[in-house]
């Protein structure tokens, strides 16, 4: 009998044991792997529960991430298909007094997140929210002396906050720091996968801040960091072991002065976050034209702009990438855009980015280049009482889109790592555009398809990706498109064919097939795609 008890003991000893290995610890709930970040041959994806993860994301509006609001917000989610909400959280609202905190709403969000099966990303609307600091606390926009704004060129206050306030700075550390200590005790399961730490930071009005505080910096020495010739050569400045602001830096030093204190803001606060919890963390820019490299003064100044991501990476060490919120109308500098972010040394993540039809198609651009995540804005209602028939009209090209992505969510995200994808998009002049795959060259059209008709599509939205999951063997994704193939290389001028074109969807890690396009659906070249967003595999073989 004493033995029977001992092993019944033993087993219920084991059992525990097991479910804490298996992070099952009893009454709680299931603990995650921390998201992270991680990089290989210069490419990125983002690691959640254990595997590479793609966003699939929509923004809130920036007041609708209030109990009240959020039922809406959640609609558009569903609606949508999307697998993460990026939503914003208050300061004034989180500390309404100096020291005290509430996490009311952060709670409402982690619990109707999980009963909503969808990732947050947490958006601190701090210090800066689009270069002003009208999210800060009351308490501390009633005292602007310990608080400041910065100076203007001729002495005018700006509506900026300064980034040379120990004190602003270590409130919002403190702040920021609270927050995160919360969602490491609240959030054991990482319902939040990412941190946007501030908003749009920079300032409009004023290249920089031009106080006696700041002049005094400006008037003294570089800081050593930003004078490793690493740093000088990808500023495309001349190489010196110092110097004052304007010395080293010339015509660009206002701007780079001003991007290096806030960085160096904004990297002091999200070291202090992941101190305590390490989730992956990054700051948003509000972009300068991409093409034309533009005056500093015609666009949000110190902000992550692509002329001194070197600097911010420089100065914010702690932040895990600079992220471009998108709103640009030509596809030519959008894509310029997505070609400037995604770099060895910074994951592309598109945080922000128009909600029309018209930007869909850069879903396919970004994973091209690797992305982790894509995120329009102003995916709800935002309190309008507009007609669900309008929201669902709305949000329907992006929701197809998300609807085909959602299930091969887990294989675009690793496809998108290994460097596999690649991608066109129409563009203003609907010309035919080429991808090449080694032995074959792909060769897309754009437009709508009769039986054998073609015509072109009355806006530029048609899109084209193709996986190459070996050397004849492609996974074709598209909408509004048609695919042909010719022979590259190994292959050139010889005859070939489909060996099998297939229509269907990934679902738990296979691929599921809907039916075998032959005859219209693939003569004449090959596959064509409509309106609805569609995925094929094939295999091409030569004669
Ligand atoms: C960019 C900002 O980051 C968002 O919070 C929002 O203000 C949009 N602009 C509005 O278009």
């Amino acid at each position: 009998m004493k033995k029977i008890i001992l092993m019944l003991r033993i087993t219920a000893l084991c059992s525990v044991v097991v479910l804490k290995t298996c992070g099952i610890a009893l009454g709680q709930p299931r603990v995650g792997m921390m998201p992270k970040i991680i990089e290989k041959d210069g490419r990125h994806a983002l690691i959640v529960d254990d595997h590479p993860f793609l966003i699939l994301g929509g923004q809130a509006h920036n007041s609708s991430g209030w109990p009240g609001m959020l039922p809406q917000v959640w609609s558009a989610v569903k609606t949508m298909h999307a697998n993460t909400l990026e939503v914003p959280i208050y300061w004034e609202q989180i500390e309404p007094q100096p020291g005290k905190f509430d996490f009311s709403l952060i709670d409402t969000l982690l619990k109707q997140g999980r009963e909503n099966k969808v990732h947050l990303v947490l958006l601190w609307f701090a210090t800066w929210k689009n270069g002003s600091s009208h999210y800060m606390p009351e308490w501390m926009k009633r005292d602007p002396v310990k608080y400041p704004v910065i100076t203007g060129r001729n002495g005018e206050p700006v509506d900026s906050p300064s980034p040379h306030t120990q004190a602003g700075m270590e409130a919002d550390a403190k702040a920021f720091t609270s927050v995160m200590e919360h969602l490491k005790n609240a959030d054991p399961q990482h319902t939040v996968i990412m941190v946007q730490v501030e908003n749009e930071p920079g300032a409009w009005g004023s290249v920089r801040d031009y106080s006696p505080t700041a002049q005094k910096l400006f008037e003294g020495q570089v800081p050593a960091e930003l004078l490793k010739p690493s740093v000088l050569k990808a500023l495309n400045k001349p190489l010196v072991e110092k110097g004052t602001w304007q010395e080293v830096f010339g015509e660009d030093a206002d701007e780079y002065f001003h991007a290096w204190s806030v960085a160096h803001y904004i990297g002091y606060v999200a070291a202090a976050g992941k101190a305590v919890y390490p989730l992956p963390m990054y700051a948003n820019a509000a972009l300068r034209d991409p093409i034309t490299n533009p005056k500093a003064g015609t666009y949000e100044s110190g902000g992550p702009t692509d002329n001194v991501i070197p600097i911010w990476k420089t100065a914010a060490p702690a932040l895990d990438l600079l992220a471009p919120d998108i709103y640009m109308a030509e596809s030519e500098k959008v894509l310029k855009v997505i070609e400037l972010y995604a770099r060895p040394d910074n994951a592309l993540f598109v945080p922000e980015i128009g909600s029309g039809e018209e930007y869909v198609r850069y879903f396919y651009s970004v994973l091209a280049r690797g992305g982790i995540g894509f995120s329009p804005f102003g995916i709800d209602d935002n309190g309008q009482g507009s007609a669900e028939s309008e929201i669902v009209t709305r949000l329907s090209p992006l929701a197809q889109e998300y609807a085909l992505a959602g299930p091969m969510m887990r294989e675009l995200a690793k496809w998108a790592f290994e460097g596999k994808i690649k991608a066109v998009v129409e563009r203003e002049d609907h010309a035919e555009q080429t991808i090449n795959l080694g032995s074959w060259q792909a060769i897309i059209t754009f437009g709508t398809w009769g039986r054998r008709l073609e015509q072109t599509n009355t806006r530029p939205i048609g899109k084209a990706m193709v996986v190459q999951l070996g050397e004849n063997e492609f996974v074709l994704i598209g909408s509004l498109c048609h695919f042909t193939f010719k022979p590259l290389g190994a292959n050139a001028g010889k005859a070939w064919q489909y060996l099998k074109v297939e229509e269907g969807r990934y679902e738990n890690g296979h691929f599921k097939l809907l039916r075998i396009r032959n005859g219209d659906e693939t003569d004449w070249g090959g596959p064509r795609i409509g309106a609805v967003p569609t995925v094929l595999h094939t295999t091409l073989i030569t004669r």
